[in-house]
């Protein structure tokens, strides 16, 4: 089985979100309920990607199509008090805006496949899009589990701080711009 690399956004015609299975409850219950919502309303963004090779990438009986990862994005602020002093002190007082990636997850039978990573650079890239039109100072990722920390970690993301019970980490924009320019 091999995934698509292209992510477009959810469609509730399109994907199958019910079938989605990441083995977190938490995420499972975001992409199969709330997700849809929060893009009708208006607050967040969640693009998908599904099967990547035909005939995997046929529908399924109820004409929709699986969802391999998904990815959610929002728009959002920080207190420059919870960054490392040696960027605080460039900053106002005022709130800080940031990019929150507020979900991350790939369908189990994915695991350690490379499609995490595949996700998060597509994310990465996304926003660093949205960025040349309005820029945002970094993203922030508030970690579900130490497991998420560690993922994170790797690809770059530095702990900010502890909120609700979550580490928070983050990656600033200029880090991020060195992938991509
Ligand atoms: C975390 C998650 C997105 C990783 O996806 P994945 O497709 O399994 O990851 P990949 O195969 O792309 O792995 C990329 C790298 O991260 C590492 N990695 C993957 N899962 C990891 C974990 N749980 N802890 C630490 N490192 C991890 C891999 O070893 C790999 O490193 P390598 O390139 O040096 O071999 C996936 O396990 C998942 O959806 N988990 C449940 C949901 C979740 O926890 N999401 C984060 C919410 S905050």
């Amino acid at each position: 089985m091999s995934y698509s690399k292209v992510f477009e956004e959810l469609d509730k015609s399109q994907h199958d979100r019910a079938l989605f299975d990441c083995g977190e409850k938490e995420l499972n219950d975001f992409i199969h309920t709330q997700a849809a919502k929060h893009m009708q309303a208006g607050i967040s963004r969640t693009l998908c990607c599904g099967f990547g090779v035909l005939p995997a990438s046929v529908p399924l009986p109820n004409q929709k199509y699986p969802i391999c990862s998904f990815y959610t994005i929002a728009p959002s602020s920080i207190s420059r008090d919870t960054l490392p002093q040696s960027m605080a002190k460039k900053l106002p007082r005022y709130p800080i805006p940031v990019f929150l990636l507020a979900q991350l997850a790939v369908h189990k039978v994915f695991h350690g496949s490379g499609l995490g990573k595949v996700s998060l650079i597509k994310a990465l890239e996304y926003l660093w899009e949205i960025n040349a039109h309005m820029r945002a100072y970094a993203i922030v990722v508030d970690c579900l589990t130490e497991q998420a920390e560690s993922f994170y970690a790797k690809y770059g993301f530095e702990i900010l701080c502890e909120i609700n019970g979550r580490v928070r980490m983050f990656i600033s924009m200029k880090t991020v711009g060195l992938l991509f320019v």
